[in-house]
């Protein structure tokens, strides 16, 4: 597929892989490729892979016999992601309207990507028709901001020194903490066999800053939120108090994230 992406669609791109791919969303891959239960030679869909880490590793698992797809709206993701694995078959669409046939994967996974679908149910029923019967769905979703509690801070910075709308653009990714909610979503699609595992990984990045940055600079444009040098420069100078208990002793920043996997199956 040829990506018709924007120069500055590609940066914000390369800026996620490079800034939260390994801070944030790397870890999580492990527990997604075991709770899916991905083998040698299975057809798998990655839907918002983003800039396709959890695809990479679902390649990894799956070998040279398998097959694996990436799926995600976003240009400068789905350019990113071939750049790194030209190897994967990487797709521009969305989780409402998966462009493949009834039954055409094993296993069906999506990390970090279903708080941002516009239409849960219809994205749930996509994936249940190209999900193979028998096949297996992986998803994982952050808790409540509140069981996230770096993030509250990062909220609480955003709300005092940029906007409420740069603060509620990062509670979204936490909005749908409860799991009994997607679960009831996942059933009213048709799967079953529901589950849920909460697990914790540990975010590491370059200094307390870079925490405030990469939601400065890669995160609030997606938002159309634009900040001046000047003000990034201001932010962050005014977030070091707040976020310095995050502070390891080496300079870097760490802190505990908290998240579900839920996992569950189609009927044979
Ligand atoms: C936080 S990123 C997660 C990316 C990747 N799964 C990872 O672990 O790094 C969320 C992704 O969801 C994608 N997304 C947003 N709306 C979507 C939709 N309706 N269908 C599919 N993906 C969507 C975004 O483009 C973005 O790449």
């Amino acid at each position: 597929m040829v990506v018709d992406a924007t120069q500055d669609e590609i940066q914000a791109g390369r800026g996620y892989e490079a800034l939260f791919v390994p801070a944030l969303f790397a870890p999580w891959c492990d527990h997604m490729i075991g709770g899916a239960g991905i083998i040698e030679g299975a057809h798998v869909l990655d839907i918002a892979c983003g800039t396709g880490v959890l695809t990479r590793a679902a390649h990894a698992c799956s070998g040279h016999s398998g097959r694996v797809v990436g799926l995600d709206p976003a240009p400068g993701m789905i350019a990113t992601a071939k750049e790194v694995e030209p190897d994967v078959e990487w797709v521009l669409g969305s989780a409402e309207d998966l462009p493949f046939a009834d039954g055409s994967f094993d296993f069906v996974i999506s990390q970090f990507g279903m708080m941002f679908f516009q239409d849960l149910h219809q994205a749930a029923r996509e994936m249940y028709r190209v999900t193979k019967p028998g096949g297996r769905l992986a998803v994982a979703i952050w808790h409540t901001i509140d069981l996230n509690p770096a993030y509250r801070d990062i909220v609480a910075v955003l709300e005092e020194y940029v906007s409420p709308e740069a603060a509620n653009s990062v509670r979204l990714p936490f909005s749908l903490g409860d799991p009994d909610e997607v679960a009831t979503i996942l059933s009213q699609a048709g799967f079953d066999g529901i589950a849920f595992e909460t697990k914790s990984e540990q975010a590491t990045f370059p200094s307390t800053r870079t925490m405030v940055e990469v939601e400065l600079r890669g995160w609030l444009p997606l938002f159309d939120i634009h900040l001046s040098e000047g003000k990034i420069a201001d932010v962050l100078t005014l977030s070091d108090v707040s976020l310095s208990k995050y502070a390891t002793p080496s300079g870097k920043a760490a802190f505990p994230t908290t998240a579900y996997i839920m996992t569950a199956q189609k009927p044979e």
